[in-house]
């Protein structure tokens, strides 16, 4: 060890010649070639992007623990649920539309996404802060998410085509109005609830099945940042959700959450009101009450945000014994699509990396790849004699539904109460107060007027009509007298008015 042990390295540690200056011919001449400390630096520089998640490309998140404080065996064996059991994990928050600069304070469901290092393996729970989503089958997720990216001609966001792809979709219902509501701008990400939305089966180690939603209630309770509010912080400070959460966890005020699911018997699903597997629909409480679970403490900041969190990867497919999913479409369309997203945003050995691999050890079959370093041994095949693992872990039953039927495309099969519109008038009439409900409309005719067009407006007032018939008349009234302030000869006009409106909405 030389006596200044710590001075620049190359990467492959061998002394640097300078921090400051290039190798030249002379003090005016040339660089070289040959300078291979500079050429390495502009190199990696060149490669240290990895592509940015496709949705959710904005966001940040935290390490922590989560402890199961109650008693829920009777409803699942999966080992982190059990009595006392701690298991490290680590977050991710994120907005869904935005690039990996954009805003954290744009109007977006926030991504919440866990990921439990359990000692069956890594358990994955991919959620959001709203309890539903825009539709309730995965061929529609591309379309619905391009919508909300840029257009093709000037790479603008564009509220016109966000607006017809709703209200040509009416099951997107329920989740817009949660979105226009003050639940679309969370305060911070300390200050939201987080859901599974999807549902998900349980199994208990006498091999009863359950369905189950989960819903992380947060500790510091609910706050919204208003639409003007958001607007502000947007330009003041861009990362503000990300800067509130590492200073907190800093400070060592560390955000908390209650996890607390609903637990439908087995056999309800087939008779309950509502299509318990259509991902645009809540379980209401009063009919499946909250039930406590445990706690989740996020209390240590990531010290390099790159390998911690851009390259976290986290797939709804990653299950453990107890846990299973459930014939929800979307989440079985999604049981693919994270793994294959991860394989090509990060590399095919992604789950080698420290933040993605498991905390019990591996016994798989996979082998070599691009950047793989963890050393495999003989023998590389099942089945073999020769001593190698063989899938015999038979501890849990798993958690398994029947289904037949012709292979087709279709709807899902109609519950009594199954209908697009129901559930969000609900939370309109009975949920929101007078105040909310005037922010609510405030917020959609604010949205509506930036670049909404005619054909595209007239169908935003029928469908929150169906929601909502006061709700519906509120919105146009409001949307045809602002068009007037901003412009009252345009707005006589009609569409056009809006098209002159818009540059100045
Ligand atoms: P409850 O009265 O039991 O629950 C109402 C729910 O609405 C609570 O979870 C509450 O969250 C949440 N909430 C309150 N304000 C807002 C808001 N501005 N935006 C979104 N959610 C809000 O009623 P039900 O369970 O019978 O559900 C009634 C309606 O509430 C549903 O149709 C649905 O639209 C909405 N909802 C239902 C949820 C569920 O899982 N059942 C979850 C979230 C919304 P909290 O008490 O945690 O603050
Ligand atoms: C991110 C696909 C629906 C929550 C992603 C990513 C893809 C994707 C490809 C990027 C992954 C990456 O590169 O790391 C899909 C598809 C869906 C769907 C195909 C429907 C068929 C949903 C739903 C939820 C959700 C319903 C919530 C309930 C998230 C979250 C992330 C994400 C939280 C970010 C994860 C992270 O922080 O790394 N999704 N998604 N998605 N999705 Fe989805």
């Amino acid at each position: 060890m030389s006596d200044n042990s710590f001075y620049t390295t190359t990467d492959s540690g061998a002394p640097a010649g300078s921090d400051e200056h290039s190798l030249t011919v002379g003090a005016g001449g040339p660089i070289v070639l040959h300078d291979h400390y500079l050429i390495e630096q502009m190199a990696q520089f060149n490669r240290e992007r990895v592509p940015e998640r496709q949705p959710h490309a904005k966001g940040s998140g935290a390490f922590g623990v989560f402890e199961t404080t109650e008693d829920v065996s009777a409803y699942t064996c999966a080992s982190l649920f059990q009595p006392k059991v701690k298991t490290d994990m680590v977050a991710r928050f994120s907005t869904v539309a935005g690039e990996r600069g954009s805003p954290d304070t744009w109007r977006d469901p926030r991504g919440f996404a866990l990921k439990f290092y359990t000692d069956q393996g890594n358990y994955d729970l991919v959620g959001n802060n709203t309890p539903i989503f825009f539709m309730k089958d995965p061929l529609k997720f591309q379309h619905f998410i391009r919508s909300q990216k840029r257009r093709a001609d000037n790479n603008l966001r564009d509220h016109d085509m966000q607006w017809d792809f709703w209200t040509l979709s009416p099951e997107s219902a329920h989740q817009v109005t949660w979105l226009m509501g003050d639940r679309g701008i969370p305060r911070t990400w300390r200050h939201m609830n987080g859901y599974s939305s999807h549902t998900y089966s349980w199994v208990n180690a006498d091999g009863q099945k359950f369905w189950v939603k989960y819903h992380f209630i947060s500790e510091q309770g609910i706050e919204f940042f208003t639409q003007d509010e958001a607007d502000q912080m947007a330009s003041a400070d861009t990362d503000y959700h990300t800067r509130d959460l590492f200073e907190h966890i800093a400070d060592g005020k560390y955000p908390q959450w209650r996890l607390k699911v609903q637990i439908m018997p087995f056999d309800d699903a087939k008779t309950y009101r509502f299509n318990p597997f259509d991902l645009t629909k809540v379980w209401p409480h009063g009919d499946y009450p909250l039930i406590d679970v445990g706690t989740m403490t996020l209390n240590a900041n990531p010290t390099d945000h790159h390998t911690q969190i851009e390259q976290a990867a986290f797939e709804p497919n990653n299950l453990v014994p107890g846990i299973g999913l459930s014939p929800d479409r979307m989440l079985l369309g999604r049981s693919f699509a994270y793994s294959d997203a991860h394989r090509y945003r990060i590399g095919a050995n992604y789950k080698q990396l420290p933040v993605n691999a498991p905390h019990n050890e591996v016994h798989s079959y996979s082998k070599d790849g691009a950047m793989r370093y963890t050393p495999v041994s003989d023998p590389v095949y099942a089945p073999n004699s020769k001593g190698g693992p063989a899938a015999t872990f038979s501890g849990q039953p798993e958690p398994e539904w029947a289904a037949d039927g012709e292979i087709i495309r279709s709807a899902y099969v109609d519950h009594p109460e199954d209908d697009d519109f129901g559930q969000a008038g609900t939370m309109v009439r009975e949920v929101l107060d007078d105040a909310a409900r005037e922010r609510l409309v405030d917020n959609i005719v604010g949205h509506l007027l930036n670049g909404v067009t005619d054909p595209v407006l007239e169908r935003a007032y029928e469908y929150f009509s169906r929601v909502d018939a006061d709700l519906g008349a509120a919105i146009k009234a409001g949307v045809t007298a602002k068009a007037g302030e901003l412009d009252p000869k345009a707005a006589e006009q009609g569409n056009s008015a809006r098209s002159s409106m818009q540059a100045k909405a």
